[in-house]
């Protein structure tokens, strides 16, 4: 349960985690957003969510906003209450903003879930720039005048299937998803290093890319020092492998590679299917490192 009331959050959310079924939360009496940071006011509504639905429910706050550099951060964890979503807080934002050539922001999103074996938390960024004028038609609130790092389109111009990779919310579910994988799935559900071994044994000998992944990365659920070569320089990394023993012949493995160089960070999910094939979702380069734990 997603507990907001936005629904482009909770439509985005479920694409962005494969296999979840989000729903929005229906409810009265929501707590006013009283935290000073995103993390805090995610935890408020996530909290919400619980007290609601009882403490059997797994619920997702999520806080979000844009801070524009030229305005000190503004209106960061305010975005919502700037001014009326769409073209009102546009225009507020584009009159601020009148003048001024320094136009660098960034979007920020924080996703807190709480579920009975406890809190896991994600945050995703995005940085760009505030258009002159608004362009383009999808997405919502600041996106037709948020031009990303790299693009020359607004981010309603390069739309909803653009968002789903890139977004702050996408980085933000992608390091939820990787927080779940390494920490709850693997040491909440019963899974026992023996299994992790066998289903890493069969992972590492499913394929050639596979046999390839496994001259780097542990073949036990841990870390080793590794190197990367970043744009041409060899940099100290770490190769963390982790499983997930929920369904052991579906277990998801999770490849991390991080180095703190740039504060740059791949990470790869691995899902192993029932005849030992093996499909991989690759994150490439999210801003900032994914957590590496050791067993
Ligand atoms: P929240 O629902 O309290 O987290 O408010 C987030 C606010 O930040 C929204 O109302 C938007 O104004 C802004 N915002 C957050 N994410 C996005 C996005 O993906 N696109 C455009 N605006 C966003």
């Amino acid at each position: 349960m997603l507990a907001s009331r936005n629904a482009h959050k909770a439509r985005e959310l479920e694409r962005l985690l494969p296999g979840w079924t989000i729903e929005a939360l229906v409810a009265d009496g929501w707590p006013e957003e009283t935290g000073d940071t995103y993390e805090s006011n995610a935890r408020i509504k996530a909290e919400f969510g619980r007290v609601v639905l009882g403490p059997g429910a797994t619920v997702i706050g999520e806080d979000s906003g844009l801070e524009v550099d030229a305005l000190g951060g503004r209106p960061g964890i305010y975005s919502a209450r700037y001014a009326p979503e769409g073209a009102p807080a546009i225009a507020k934002l584009l009159g601020e903003l009148d003048g001024i050539d320094d136009r660098g922001a960034r979007y920020v999103s924080e996703l807190v879930c709480i579920t009975p074996r406890g809190e896991f938390r994600g945050t995703g960024t995005l940085t760009g720039r505030i258009a002159r004028e608004p362009r383009g038609h999808e997405g919502f609130g600041y996106d037709p005048v948020f031009v990303p790092d790299g693009e020359a389109e607004s981010v309603a111009e390069l739309g909803d299937a653009w968002k789903e990779r890139h977004s702050h919310r996408a980085r933000a579910a992608r390091a939820l998803l990787a927080a779940l994988a390494l920490t709850l799935l693997v040491a909440g559900c019963g899974g026992s290093d023996k299994t992790g071994t066998r289903v890493l044994q069969r992972f590492f000998a499913a394929g050639p890319v596979a046999r390839k992944l496994g001259t780097r990365f542990p073949h036990k659920p841990g870390t080793l020092p590794c190197t990367v070569n970043d744009g041409g320089k060899t940099v100290q990394a770490t190769c963390a492998t982790e499983v997930s023993l929920v369904k052991p012949d579906k277990a998801v493995v999770t490849l991390t590679e991080a180095w703190n160089h740039g504060a740059k960070a791949h990470t790869w999910f691995f899902f192993i299917r029932r005849d030992g094939s093996v499909q991989s979702v690759v994150q490439e380069g999210s801003p900032s490192p994914v957590t590496t734990t050791t067993k």
